[in-house]
């Protein structure tokens, strides 16, 4: 597989690892050749050293040999952090990789599998798993290879002096990797469950500072840091846990080396008695297994560390197998004087998850090209999920919503979106500058424009008092902001984008009658331009509308004016005298 595919759900964690690794695979070899050039140069140092001694009692001059020996030594040391250094910005860019690629298709995934979700632990997947990699790639790479390498020349070797011994050496080599093969899916399933609650305290993390407000006023801190705590602990056993398999993999690798070297020299000895070998054939070949020791243990080190690695790519991969939308380039917002958009839904049946009960049943209206419609029902008819829908969070189970008559699943995603202005219920604010916010849905928005929309949601005294104007920062979701303000920012920030549907799920409070009465305006304002569907929780809001959609219970009931609605339709006639009039006088 490429880089850039997706992996599928079968694909084995090593292939991951290679796709990752593939576009470095250069510069890993470059590493991999000079560890074993630090190597050699390490094994000559010897060599010169007993020439140098022989230079010295035959009288000769040491010069040359001391010039060598200088260099040898200053070329392992050279060569070695060169190495060193090319190794690791490899694995660091294997890790770059990942984080590109995970972090790129966490920004697309569809809403309804963040629904099913922890975003801290999402978080965990991209900061905390891909920084595993960081060794996998360069231990199990490189030291698979190199000490792959090593070991199966050092075998062939050994045939060669002599094949019955190497016999003697394989048969205990099997029975160390069998004992290994049992012990490397336990490190594998620790550090799995490891890794995963890294990911659970992630997500219990992110609960609590998400609402840190709302977790002190309800004295919840000690159960959430129970919470946490149990997560770290639990990660802290599973590591510990790998540990152990680990240590006794490798330790296994060692002991397995010692036993053939015992059990070589014993069968060897009989073979040297009987006549079989001589004394120097043993000797050679006890040689060959001490030097196959150090690769051994490398390739050992490699499997036991794959695991860690292995665990962090499988829970990479069920990151990058949530459902999320296709790559598709950014759309152009639409041009000032754009033509408005025309709405319709057609018999929409929606629920928002196979086993939950159905939202939505069966719901039609038509909205023409501007003008201002208001969708008003009780709390839980379904109005927000018909934004939901027309922004194609989610898709609808059955029916169809047309946008300028084009079936919505017919659109590139960017360029349906392009066409609306959203403000969602509870206005989220980003943490960043005020200006940051605005400018969130149209970068390009000039200063004009800029002014223009704070003077129309009244945020240009705000940004006025405020000493440093719209380089503000409003804190994490605008905690520094009024709820007022946050929901006139977010009300300016869709404005800005000159949309040809602006979707307005007003919130049940928060706006004082000035403010209320300057909202009007301008949604009136933009109504003669834009077509405006408004969640409408007021009355100001309902009277002002050029027609008003009745839900209730996922159907529409009725659709007309707020006199015609009053006069013909029961539940709209309760809700205005009782929810409307008495949120109008608590902003009176
Ligand atoms: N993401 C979701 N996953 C599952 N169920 C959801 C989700 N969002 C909303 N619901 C459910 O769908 C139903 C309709 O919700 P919706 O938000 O559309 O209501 P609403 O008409 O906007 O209500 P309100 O006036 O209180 O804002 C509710 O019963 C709610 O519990
Ligand atoms: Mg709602």
């Amino acid at each position: 597989m490429a880089v850039d595919e997706t992996p599928e759900a079968g694909t084995p964690p090593w292939r991951m690892l290679l796709a990752y690794a593939r576009p470095h695979r250069w510069a890993l070899l470059a590493g991999a050749l000079l560890s074993l050039a630090t190597g050699a140069t390490g094994l000559a140092l010897p060599l010169v050293a007993r020439s140098l001694i022989d230079d010295l009692s035959e009288d000769r001059s040491i010069a040359g040999a001391l010039v060598l020996m200088s260099v040898l030594v200053v070329a392992n040391a050279g060569v070695g952090a060169l190495g060193s250094y090319v190794l690791r910005r490899t694995a660091e860019s294997v890790v770059l990789t990942a984080r590109r690629r995970v972090s790129s298709y966490l920004l697309r995934l569809r809403i309804s599998a963040l629904d099913r979700t922890e975003p801290g632990d999402l978080m965990a997947r991209v900061t905390s798993d891909s920084t595993l990699l960081r060794e996998v790639t360069t231990d199990t790479l490189v030291g698979l290879g190199t000490g792959g390498l090593t070991a199966v020349a050092t075998l062939v070797l050994m045939g060669v002096v002599d094949p019955v011994l190497l016999g003697v050496t394989a048969g205990v080599i099997v029975a160390a990797g069998t004992v290994i093969g049992f012990i490397v899916p336990r490190i594998n399933r620790a550090a799995k469950r490891a890794a995963e609650s890294v990911g659970l305290m992630g997500a219990a993390l992110e609960r609590v500072l998400g609402a840190l407000r709302t977790v002190k006023a309800s004295g919840a801190e000690h159960r959430e840091e129970q919470a946490v705590h149990a997560a770290a602990q639990e990660s802290w056993r599973q590591s510990v846990r790998a540990a152990k398999w680990s240590a006794l993999a490798g330790n296994t690798a060692g002991l397995s080396m010692q036993v053939a070297f015992i059990t070589v020299l014993a069968v060897g000895g009989a073979r040297v008695a009987t006549g079989s070998i001589d004394v120097g054939t043993l000797v050679a070949f006890l040689l060959y297994v001490f030097y196959l020791m150090s690769p051994i243990q490398q390739v050992v080190a490699a499997v036991a560390q794959y695991q860690t690695g292995a665990a962090a790519l499988e829970r990479i991969r069920e990151a990058q197998q949530l459902p999320a939308e296709p790559v598709a380039a950014p759309a152009p917002l639409p041009e000032p004087g754009a033509e408005p958009a025309a709405l319709a839904f057609e018999d929409v049946r929606f629920r928002y998850a196979d086993d939950l009960p159905y939202v939505h049943h069966g719901v039609s209206f038509g909205i023409p090209p501007r003008g201002m419609t208001a969708f008003v029902g009780p709390s839980g008819a379904g109005k927000t999920t018909v934004f939901s829908l027309i922004e194609r969070f989610y898709e609808p189970t059955d029916g169809r919503i047309l946008l300028d008559g084009r079936d919505v699943t017919d659109w590139e995603i960017p360029a349906l979106q392009a066409a609306i202005g959203y403000v969602e219920q509870d206005a989220p604010v980003l943490s960043g500058s005020l200006g940051d916010n605005l400018l969130l849905g149209n970068a390009a928005a000039g200063e004009d424009d800029v002014r223009a929309v704070l003077r129309t949601t009244r945020l240009d005294g705000l940004v006025a008092r405020l000493p440093q104007g719209l380089d503000t920062l409003v804190g994490h979701r605008g905690t520094k902001l009024s709820g007022g303000e946050r929901q006139r920012v977010a009300i300016a920030r869709a404005l800005l984008r000159r949309p040809r549907l602006l979707l307005l799920d007003e919130a049940t409070s928060q706006l004082d009658a000035v403010n209320e009465a300057a909202l009007r305006d301008t949604v009136a304002e933009v109504s003669r331009r834009t077509t405006v569907l408004v969640v409408a929780h007021r009355l100001s809001t309902v009277t002002s509308a050029d027609r008003i959609v009745v839900m209730d219970a996922g159907r529409v009931r009725a659709v007309g004016t707020h006199a015609e609605l009053v006069a013909g339709d029961r539940l709209y006639a309760e809700l205005a005298t009782t929810q409307f009039l008495a949120a109008a006088a608590g902003t009176a």
